[in-house]
């Protein structure tokens, strides 16, 4: 078998068969076949796709390609969850405690965040002393501990899914459907769950613009656990604004901690709820969404969450008195309230330029090593649908510096429209589509 034949099928539209796959996916990871060559196939499926029998061949060759986890010895049906990135989406943070306190074991590989949505891993690692280098018997024993584990993707996850990501990076053939649905399908089976919840984001702060990208995306995904035997099911909620009103990796763990408290209720616990509840029906341990929705919002009143966030922040040698005390968590020096130009609705936000501002704080990376400012970032004061009032606050910004702050503010101001007449909010929820579905 040569690569090169498989460019050419694929330039010509032809379908790659399981061997094809196989041969690409053992010649990336074991560093036989040249970038160059990776890179022109890439291409060939960036523009001319690859079909659901495809997609599952490739997600399970990258799947296998490094160390699978076992979490057999854990008892009972492990969930996982993942989303495809958004702005001020901290709902791992809040559900994962939620799901586990219940009785659900979940053992959750996150990643950092690049660009303008942020990574778990990052919030995480801004409660002082909280490790998220775990290894598999190490959670395998935690897991079976406290039903929660939050970590770090290990060094021998998916090598195949790093090369290609990286390659994808350089050579702009990162949205792709067949090869982002691969490459998270890979991660997510190699991560050893029963079920998984996908929530694809779908708007101006998303990989998904429009809501018929984000149905295929999610479609296909669904489809391939059903292929492989995993049950899948996906939410597409909005991404038309930030989802909470902190972005930034302590700001938002405190935003987290309120919710789980029982402090602050919105869209973010709304999306945190649902997408907890699906993980409840995939362990059977509810029987409706109305079901799930209310143990879990009956775990935010007894305080049985925050117990459970309380244990992962002890078991993973996190300061577990920053549940009580914020001013233990850092929160940037310098901060800037921007203010309201003139009276009317806030009837427009560009999500992706709020990230923007966001990572301008220092609160995300513009390149993969960058380091981060845990204590950096904004919180949003008005929503979409508000009436402003000339000269009030939009938003403050937490900084380092002054300068950087400015600069933050600028992007900003220029990610908010105020109209003098006001819009249809847009839906939070705009589909789902369940493995049940699908059968
Ligand atoms: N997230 C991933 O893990 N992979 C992609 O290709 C896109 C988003």
């Amino acid at each position: 078998m040569h690569i090169l034949d498989l460019i050419i099928k694929k330039r010509e539209h032809q379908k790659l068969t399981k061997e094809e796959i196989s041969f690409f996916v053992q010649g990336v990871t074991d560093g036989t076949l040249p970038d160059y060559q990776i890179s022109a196939l890439l291409m060939a499926i960036f523009l001319n796709g690859m079909d659901a029998e495809e997609i599952t061949h490739l997600t399970m060759d990258m799947a296998n390609s490094g160390a699978r986890f076992d979490l057999s010895a854990v008892q009972g049906f492990k969930v996982d969850k993942h989303s495809t990135g958004g702005v001020a989406d901290t709902t791992t943070l809040i559900l994962a405690p939620l799901v586990a306190s219940v009785g659900v074991p979940v053992v959750k590989m996150s990643g950092r965040g690049l660009g303008f949505s942020g990574g778990t891993i990052d919030k995480l690692e801004s409660i002082p002393g909280f490790c998220v280098s775990v290894d598999e018997a190490q959670a395998i024993a935690l897991a079976q501990k406290s039903h929660l584990v939050l970590m770090g993707q290990t060094e021998n996850l998916t090598p195949a899914d790093k090369k290609l990501y990286a390659l994808r990076d350089v050579t702009g053939t990162v949205e792709s459907l067949p090869l982002i649905a691969a490459s998270i399908m890979s991660k997510k089976i190699a991560a050893g769950a029963n079920g998984i919840v996908l929530d694809v984001k779908c708007g101006s702060g998303a990989f998904m613009k429009t809501l018929e990208d984000a149905q295929a995306l999610a479609r296909i995904m669904v489809e391939i656990g059903k292929r492989v035997g995993q049950k899948v099911s996906a939410v597409i909620s909005g991404m038309d604004q930030p989802l909470g009103s902190h972005i930034g990796n302590s700001l938002e763990v405190m935003e987290a901690i309120s919710i789980l408290r029982g402090e602050v209720g919105g869209d973010l616990l709304e999306v945190a709820l649902l997408l907890g509840a699906h993980m409840l029906l995939l362990a059977e341990r509810a029987e409706t969404i109305a079901e799930g929705k209310a143990l879990l919002q009956q775990q935010i009143a007894n305080g049985q969450g925050l117990a459970k966030l309380r244990e992962l922040l002890i078991q993973q040698g996190g300061n577990p008195a920053v549940l009580e005390d914020f001013s233990l968590l850092p929160l940037s020096p310098c901060t800037h309230i921007l203010t309201a130009a003139q009276d009317g609705y806030l009837t427009k936000i560009n999500t992706a330029k709020i990230g923007q501002a966001a990572q301008a704080t220092g609160a995300g990376r513009v390149y993969k090593e960058q380091p981060l400012d845990y204590g950096a970032g904004i919180i949003m004061k008005k929503r979409l649908g508000d009436i402003i009032t000339k000269g009030e606050p939009l938003a403050v910004l937490y900084s380092a510096t002054e300068e950087r702050c400015a600069s933050a503010g600028n992007i900003l101001a220029d990610a908010l429209t105020i109209s003098d007449t006001p819009m249809p909010l847009p839906p939070l929820v705009l589909d789902t589509i369940s493995y049940r579905q699908s059968e």
